[in-house]
């Protein structure tokens, strides 16, 4: 079986993992987890990095920590995996879903549009002039590794008191080379960022997530909420409802031995991108997804784009693959569609229901080999 994006041991995760056993840290206490969020808090450049379970429990604690409660609206994408949107729910705030462009990231001009025009400002926040609802937070994702353009949402954002979250769980690694947030990693523009370490990741942790601030009230608040919200610890007071949401030890010493070796990965992204883009190139009616060119991607999963010039549709493709043990997926079905969020407001959505239709993620894990990027090559061609 070729996977679609699997998890390869790079340096030192058997070493770190038999320290933790050796020494009794398994759990959620232990050296793993604080060297690990000291380590991607350089990587990324920001101050704080706080560790926990997984990338949906980030995204749920970061909303909470920025004050989105029940009767609040969060505008979100409707292309993304289904936990950006959960994560809203779970503090009992609805989404608006927006549209998607040419990157299949977050349509940043639409969505000034729908502020500007569809919200007013109003004793210091944004209200949703349709439910008079407070429009609290964003949470642009980066979907695939692909930056999301912010220099003048970022702008309105902030004129408006609308909190930007970035689900960053796909893009680690990925820079801005231009605009106003030059050199900035994904994850740390907006007042959180947010980082999944699931096995399908860039690099994982075997599970974990993180959140990723500059505000040190913040960072602080995201370790007391993730670790039970211990007031004493030695008699168990509690002032408020905490979660048991913090990494294990163990999972942490996996996340800081790849991370460890997370410039290996993105130099062996860039090399299968390339490889992709060179053999895609010559098949009539195919195309590899574009990347934006003001940011340096991380590479994290290849698509591809068919037009009508291809003599296959986007099952047939899938069956084909399947049948030859290679694992594919179609992109996500949009979130506005899914049965549990088909009630809640949506904008002028129009280019996200084309490009699912057309889309096709192909296999990208880092430890791909040329005669499985050709088997790929070969089912595409023939
Ligand atoms: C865009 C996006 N958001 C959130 C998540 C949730 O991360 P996790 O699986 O670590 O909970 C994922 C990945 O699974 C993701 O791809």
């Amino acid at each position: 079986m070729i996977s679609l994006s699997s998890p390869k041991i790079l340096g030192k995760e058997k070493e770190y993992i038999d320290e933790c056993l050796q020494s009794g840290w398994i759990s959620t206490s232990g050296p793993f987890i604080e060297k690990f969020e000291n380590e991607l808090s350089k990587y990324v450049g920001a101050k704080y990095v706080v560790c926990c379970i997984n990338g949906t429990s980030a995204l749920q604690i970061s909303l909470k920590l920025m004050g989105v409660k029940k009767n609040d609206e969060v505008i979100v994408p409707t292309l993304t995996f289904i936990a950006t949107i959960n994560a809203v729910f779970y503090n009992n705030a609805s989404p608006i879903f927006m549209d998607c462009d040419e990157y299949y990231n977050l349509d940043t001009k639409k969505t000034i549009n729908f502020i500007k025009n569809e919200t007013y400002f109003e004793d210091g926040f944004s209200y949703n002039k349709k439910s008079n609802k407070r429009v609290a937070a964003i949470v642009p994702v980066h979907v695939w590794g692909n930056a999301v353009w912010f220099d003048e949402l970022y702008d309105l954002c902030s004129e408006r008191n609308i909190q930007i979250l970035e689900d960053a769980s796909e893009s680690l690694g990925t820079k801005y080379t231009k605009g106003k947030f030059n050199s900035f990693h994904t994850g740390t523009i907006g007042k959180i960022g947010c980082i999944s370490f699931n096995a399908n990741k860039l690099i994982t942790a075997g599970g974990g997530g993180a959140i990723v601030t500059n505000d040190k009230n913040i960072a602080d608040k995201a370790l007391y909420l993730v670790s039970q919200a211990k007031d004493d610890p030695i008699r168990y007071i509690h002032n408020e409802v905490g979660y048991n949401y913090r990494i294990t030890n163990i999972n942490a010493a996996i996340g800081l031995a790849q991370l460890e070796m997370v410039d290996e990965v993105l130099k062996r992204k860039e090399e299968i991108r390339n490889f992709y883009f060179n053999q895609i190139s010559s098949i009539n009616g195919l195309e590899l997804a574009s990347v934006p060119c003001y940011a340096k991607n991380n590479y994290w999963l290849n698509l591809i784009t068919l037009s009508h010039n291809y003599k296959h549709n986007i099952s047939e493709l899938l069956n084909k693959f399947d049948e030859n043990k290679i694992q594919t997926r179609p992109v996500w079905q949009l979130n506005h569609l899914q049965n549990q969020y088909k009630h809640y407001q949506k904008f002028n959505i129009m280019n996200a229901e084309k490009k699912i239709k057309s889309s096709l993620c192909i296999p990208s894990s880092s430890h791909l080999t040329i005669s499985q990027m050709e088997s790929v090559i070969n089912i595409l061609k023939n």
